[in-house]
This record gives C-alpha cells, sequence and structure tokens, in this order.
C-alpha cells in the first residue's frame, strides 16, 4: 500500500505543527510508521490522501457510533449554520439538548456545556473542590482524564503511549493533591480513605476503562468506591466521556446502576464536534457561577452548530435495542477473532460492551494498568501493523479502545477477522 502523500504531509506539518499533529496518539510514536493523513470519510470507511479506502474501527476515538457523515447529522449542521454560527448567547437548542442528556442520563439533573472532555473534567473538579472545601482527588492509575493539571497523574491513552508518568510543567505542589490509585482494588481505596478521608474532595473514574485498552470494573469495587464517597461526603465523578451514550445509552452508571454525583461527557454528545458536557446533583451544579461562587465559563460553550449536531445524534440513539445488535455483532466477531488466535496459539483476550470493545495480547483479560503492561505489547504492535497494510485501522496504541458503528456490517467483521487471522499466522512464524 502506498502512503507516499501521508508522508510528505507529516513530514511538512512537523516544521509547522508540534510533532506534526494536534494530539499526541495520532502521531503513531509507539507503533512507529507514519501517521495517515485522511481526507474523507462515509459510513464505517475512512478514506486517505494516497486514495487507500480504510475498515475504520477508530470512529474519530468514539463520536462516530452511527458511522461517518450521517446524514442527519450533516442536514442539522448545514441548517444551523446557514441561520447563524455563533452568538455567543444563550439558544434554544441548548434547553433542548440540555433535555435530551437528562432523558438519557437521570444524574445529570443540571448540565453546563464546555467545548471538550477536558474542560468537561477540570470543571468538576474544581466544582468539586469549590463544594466540599477539601484538596485531595482520587483517580485511578491508567485512567485518562484529558490533559487537566490536577489529573495528569499515572494517566492512560497518549500518557501511558508515550510512557511518561506524569508532566513537567505541572508543579509537583499540585500533583502531590492527586492520590493515583490501581483500578479495581477495594483494599487500597478503602486505606486511602482510612488515611485521608475529610480530604478527599472527590474521586474521578472511567467507569469502564476506555484509556489502558478496555478494562471493566468488578462490580463490588465500584459499588465500594460509591459508598466510601457518600459515607466520606466525597463528591463521585464519573468520567464517562468515552463511555457515554456508547457502552449503553445512559453510560456505564446505567449499566452498573450508580448515581454519581457529577458526570462529565463528552465525543458522541457532540456529534462529531467539540462539545463537552458535565452535570449532575442540582445542589453541587448551584455552586456554579452564576449562581454559586465557583467560576467557568467559555466564549463557544454551547455553540449553535456543535449543539445541532450533537442532538441530531442523540436523537437518534432513542432507540436502546441500538446497543445490544452493536453487542452482538461485536461479540461475533471478537469470538471469531479469539478462535482464530488460539488456533494459531496466540494469548489472547477481548472484551466488549455496546459499541466499544478491547482487545489485549494477554491470556486473561488485564484488571488494572500493572496488567495491561504485561501483555504482550510487542505483539500488539505487529498486530496493528499487519491489519493496516491489509487496510483494516485500529486505535494506534495498546492502551486505546476500540469502536463500532452501526454502519459495521457481519460480513465486513467476518472478513476482518480472517484478515486477522493471517496476521495471526504471521505474527507466530515470526516470533
Ligand atoms: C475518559 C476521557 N476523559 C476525558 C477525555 C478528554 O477529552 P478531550 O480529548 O475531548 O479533551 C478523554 C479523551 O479521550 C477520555 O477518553
Amino acid at each position: 500500500m502506498k502512503i507516499k502523500n501521508s508522508e510528505s504531509l507529516f513530514k511538512k506539518s512537523k516544521d509547522f505543527i508540534a510533532g506534526g499533529v494536534n494530539s499526541p496518539v495520532r502521531a503513531f510514536k509507539s507503533v512507529g510508521g507514519i501517521p495517515i493523513f485522511f481526507k474523507k470519510a462515509r459510513g464505517c470507511y475512512l478514506y486517505d490522501e494516497d486514495g487507500n479506502k480504510y475498515l475504520d474501527f477508530v470512529g474519530s476515538w468514539g463520536p462516530m457510533i452511527l458511522g461517518h457523515s450521517n446524514k442527519h447529522i450533516i442536514n442539522a449542521i448545514k441548517k444551523q449554520a446557514s441561520k447563524g454560527i455563533s452568538f455567543g448567547a444563550p439558544t434554544k437548542n441548548e434547553l433542548e439538548i440540555a433535555k435530551i442528556i437528562k432523558s438519557y442520563f437521570p444524574s445529570m439533573e443540571k448540565i453546563r456545556m464546555v467545548s471538550s472532555g477536558t474542560e468537561a473534567t477540570m470543571s468538576c473538579v474544581r466544582l468539586a473542590r469549590g463544594f466540599t472545601n477539601r484538596k485531595l482527588i482520587i483517580k485511578f492509575t491508567g485512567c485518562y482524564h484529558g490533559h487537566v493539571d490536577s489529573l495528569l497523574v499515572k494517566a492512560g491513552s497518549g500518557v501511558a503511549t508515550l510512557g511518561i508518568p506524569g508532566s513537567p510543567g505541572i508543579p509537583e505542589e499540585l500533583s502531590k493533591l492527586t492520590l493515583s490509585l490501581p483500578y479495581n482494588s477495594v483494599s487500597d481505596i478503602q486505606e486511602a480513605f482510612k488515611i485521608y478521608k475529610d480530604q478527599i474532595a472527590a474521586v474521578i473514574i472511567e467507569p469502564i476503562a476506555g484509556n489502558m485498552g478496555f478494562i471493566e470494573p468488578d462490580k463490588s469495587f465500584l459499588n465500594e468506591v460509591n459508598s466510601l464517597c457518600k459515607t466520606n461526603q466525597s463528591i463521585l465523578i464519573f468520567d464517562e466521556v468515552m463511555t457515554g451514550f456508547r457502552v449503553s445509552r445512559g453510560g456505564a452508571q446505567e449499566l452498573f446502576d450508580i448515581t454519581p454525583d457529577l458526570t462529565a461527557l463528552g465525543k458522541i454528545v457532540g456529534g462529531g464536534l467539540p462539545v463537552g458536557v458535565y452535570g449532575g446533583r442540582t445542589e453541587i451544579m448551584n455552586y456554579i457561577a452564576p449562581d454559586g461562587p465557583v467560576y467557568q465559563a467559555g466564549t463557544l460553550s454551547g455553540n449553535p452548530i456543535a449543539v445541532s449536531a450533537g442532538t441530531a445524534l442523540l436523537k437518534q440513539l432513542k432507540d436502546k435495542g441500538l446497543y445490544k445488535k452493536l453487542e452482538d455483532k461485536g461479540s461475533q466477531f471478537l469470538q471469531e477473532l479469539s478462535g482464530y488466535a488460539a488456533g494459531v496459539g496466540i494469548p489472547f483476550s477481548t472484551n466488549i460492551r455496546g459499541g466499544m470493545f478491547g482487545y489485549f495480547f494477554a491470556e486473561k483479560l488485564p484488571k488494572n494498568f500493572e496488567d495491561v503492561q504485561k501483555s504482550e505489547i510487542g505483539m500488539f504492535t505487529q498486530f496493528f501493523k499487519g491489519m493496516l497494510s491489509e487496510n483494516i485501522y485500529l486505535p494506534p496504541s495498546a492502551f486505546e479502545s476500540c469502536f463500532l458503528s452501526t454502519e459495521h456490517s457481519e460480513e465486513q467483521l467476518s472478513k476482518t477477522a480472517e484478515i486477522a487471522h493471517k496476521v495471526f499466522k504471521k505474527i507466530k512464524n515470526e516470533i
């Protein structure tokens, strides 16, 4: 496969854009090679600058649950653009999307719109600290909550991909206020609350982790996190930027039947445009300016075009049956993959919820970040490269999740599994 145009664009971009990309994981650093530059996307396919066509399992990192270039979303964007692009003032559309969000996420009694997932989690943390008048934040190692100063401690996603433990530029005094604990460890969080109980402002968690690969919490762990927060009046923040409207319509909180105090959303909620949302208990949300003392604002927050795209997508998620269908066809696909891997003698495990899935080159599904690091990352890289050369576009990192859309057909998935079989055999021969 020729990627000469991508190569040349990447080379030139490096002279003008830091690292040649506008977000680190896109640079393909951990898997090697050249990032592909895309010019078009339709349904479940991506088209690059060299005329190659790829079956897409990234889906813009989540938002494309209905596939690329969904006609209702495009029409909504065009319609709104013809009326006005940005007013910097409230619109009726913001009320409409707020009502839909609340109907899907009842815990979000009141919301506030922002322009990215990072802004949503950052605002949750500030609000939790302001509301409780406490300083400490607990997060979990390998969870990624955007590039918020307080949350870039032992994070997943690009931070894990590049092997960065934290980030220069974040004062030690601030990092010290964030405790990072192992995911799925009940004893560690119990211990932390025993020591720091009335200093803990909030616990922030990906209620299904998607940024160290795809890792589910044990129900008992999540219940314990919830109950410790309640007992100690700490704010429980569910970061559902990735899982929201993805693992089920009402996110992981619906699957696990837990009501967090605050929730952060992103990705799907903007239909592919830059939108984030946070929200939760009225009493806490009333603490934000202008009604309350905690300041948070945004010039383009609730931007009419972004809101119209998000609304058009969310309306199409009305039928919850969509998630079962996604999970059924995804499970079938993963079963085929696992069967081929076992036949070849490659350690392989998979997991899926709704339209989000993960795979690891490990016999058993990892439970936390440490387990993921012990998986065969070298095999992951070989697999990624082998699949890419066969026009299958997977996330270029072992510390990310994969995304299915309603546009992926069973036939396409079965063909993908056959391609994977070929790649598994190649990996085995090269060991
Ligand atoms: C769980 C989670 N939280 C927060 C973020 C940050 O969102 P954004 O990249 O829109 O700032 C991400 C991004 O991948 C995420 O996966």
